[in-house]
């Protein structure tokens, strides 16, 4: 896929979310991932709960593990990420924040996270995902009021951005979001969120939208909306990768395949579209599918136990 990609667009990466299980013990997951993608997400391995799990200690080996795979391939790799409510240790979610004095404080534990992550990556990494998921979920436009929200204040994504910028100048910095892969408000927050924050001396440069299509028949992203999208975005002056992109098996597999195609195929014929990335490789290990193997909602990725699958063979085509 990357090398068909990158006949159309020689900078374009294909990029898919990775974990070390699979990539340490699945000959198959390895082999379809090296043979097809340009760039890597390492899918949990770089969220604060697993990179700190207590305050000042920093696990970095399942991480460094998957970017030695990733860098030992010529891979690019986007870091997931720095300022995620859903992905907190404890520690970190309980700072206190009542008072200035405590706020303080908890700033600079806060900062030291960053710097220390960033500083250990500085150099490896292309991208990197500053804040992720910002709104309130259900698909509102305020922002969650996580500990980032109470320390630092609305503009919170300002400062991780300017910590960020001051450990790693070159990394790309996104923020990162569901629900505004369609023009709408929730798409209109983001893009206002992007340049409030550069406004205020924050360094982003571009949006992920995550594309997840859960439903086909409610949330299905027509090529139409996805190139306004797009130009939206780039008039404002900000780049956009589509950073998670998966499509929920419901019941069409050509539906389904096509919806993959078309997302793909619009981000690589938009200047404004720098990457695609897609949030899995393999049916055998769905992140929507609970350990004890009961199923939420799976998905169709683009292999199963190491087969192309009907998305495959369109994302080809596309
Ligand atoms: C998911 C992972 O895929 C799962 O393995 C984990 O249990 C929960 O998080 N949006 C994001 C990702 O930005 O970080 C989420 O990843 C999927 C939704």
């Amino acid at each position: 896929l990357q090398a068909l990609a990158a006949r159309i667009r020689p900078d374009f990466r294909i990029g898919a979310a990775v974990a070390l299980g699979p990539l340490a013990s699945d000959a198959d997951y390895g082999r379809v991932l090296v043979g097809n993608f340009g760039a890597i997400t390492p899918e949990n391995a770089m969220k604060a709960q697993n990179l700190s799990p207590q305050q000042g200690t920093y696990t970095f080996e399942e991480a460094d593990a998957i970017l030695a795979v990733a860098e030992s391939k010529g891979m690019a790799v986007h870091g997931h990420t720095i300022a995620f409510t859903e992905a907190m240790p404890r520690w970190m979610q309980e700072l206190p924040a009542g008072t200035e004095a405590e706020r303080s404080v908890s700033a600079q534990a806060l900062l030291d996270y960053v710097t220390a992550v960033v500083t250990h990556f500085r150099g490896r990494l292309d991208s990197l995902d500053v804040v992720n998921e910002p709104f309130d979920v259900d698909q509102g436009t305020g922002l969650q009021q996580n500990i980032w929200y109470r320390v630092f204040g609305p503009a919170y994504p300002a400062v991780v951005s300017q910590a960020v910028y001051a450990a790693d100048p070159q990394v790309k910095q996104y923020i990162n979001e569901n629900g505004a892969d369609v023009p709408g408000r929730r798409q209109d927050a983001l893009l206002k969120l992007a340049l409030d924050t550069n406004a205020v001396g924050g360094h982003i440069y571009g949006v992920g939208l995550q594309a997840h299509v859960y439903n086909l028949e409610t949330d299905a992203i027509p090529a139409g909306e996805l190139t306004k999208t797009l130009r939206n975005f780039k008039d404002a002056g900000l780049h956009v990768r589509i950073s998670e992109n998966d499509v929920a098996d419901d019941d069409g597999t050509d539906v389904q395949a096509e919806q993959y195609a078309t997302v793909l195929a619009t981000c690589l014929r938009s200047s404004a579209c720098v990457s695609y990335t897609t949030w899995g490789v393999d049916n055998r290990y769905d992140w929507l599918i609970d350990d004890d193997g009961s199923l939420q909602q799976g998905h169709d990725y683009l292999f199963e136990n190491g087969k192309p699958t009907p998305p495959y063979d369109a994302m080809r085509k596309a």
